[in-house]
């Protein structure tokens, strides 16, 4: 599996030039594509100008040589790469699976070209594992009332190694809520209308240019 996730994270170097402002996603893939980028800065002599979106790839951003900067600086970023839970054939996306679902959202949201790079088994013709949904802490219980009625399973994300619920880097609750995804861009509207719902998992295709799927032979990259 992790041979998939590097050949995939391999073929995303191409995409990395001198000079670029880099969105940095979070997760195992981003992190093996931040130690690949790492040897190319090493090697070529490149500047790259990161902005991570969370401390996991912050800190792994560094390590890399990586020059950290932010929004405030770099409010349009040249190019966005990260990882997935699920894609569809028509490059809808479920993430969040590690927490960091809201930042990456809007680095993906705010950047010219989004690269998510993934092994081959995540791609798949129908999302359908949980939405994690950020919920802001004042408002859980009210917030899971309405999850209730309209999806099959509603669970509160527990943390491993620290007890009661996992608190994501902004201060928040995830709840991960098993519903029927058909509509992906409405869904993802209705769910962030509810009072308390910070943002959700749900990354509409408008968002995302390229996907680049590995296995353990090497890469292919999807465009739209
Ligand atoms: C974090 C994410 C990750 O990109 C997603 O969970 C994929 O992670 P991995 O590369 O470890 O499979 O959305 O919030």
């Amino acid at each position: 599996m992790s041979e998939a996730k590097a050949n995939a994270a391999k073929e995303a170097l191409r995409f990395i030039e001198d000079g670029v402002v880099l969105g940095i996603g979070s997760g195992t893939t981003v992190e093996i594509f931040l130690e690949l980028l790492g040897e190319k800065i090493r090697n070529e002599g490149l500047n790259v100008y990161g902005i991570p979106t969370s401390y996991q790839s912050h800190i792994a951003a560094i390590k890399s040589g990586v020059r950290v900067v932010d929004l405030f600086q770099y409010p349009e970023p040249d190019v966005c790469v990260d990882g997935a839970d699920q894609i569809d054939y028509n490059f809808n996306c479920l993430k969040g699976g590690g927490a960091a679902l809201m930042r990456e959202k809007i680095v993906i949201s705010a950047s010219k070209k989004v690269i998510i790079i993934a092994d081959e088994t995540k791609y798949s013709s129908k999302l359908d594992k949980a939405i994690p949904i950020e919920v802001l802490p004042f408002a859980y219980a009210c917030v899971v009332n309405r999850l209730y009625k309209i999806a099959k399973k509603v669970e509160l994300r527990i943390a491993e190694k620290k007890l009661g619920p996992v608190i994501t880097d902004n201060g928040n609750f995830i709840v991960d809520c098993l519903m029927e995804i058909d509509d992906v861009e409405n869904l993802e509207r209705d769910l962030n209308a509810i009072p308390g719902v910070v943002e959700n998992g749900l990354f509409p295709s408008k968002l995302i240019d390229f996907v680049v799927l590995g296995n353990e032979n090497g890469a292919k990259v999807l465009q739209k």
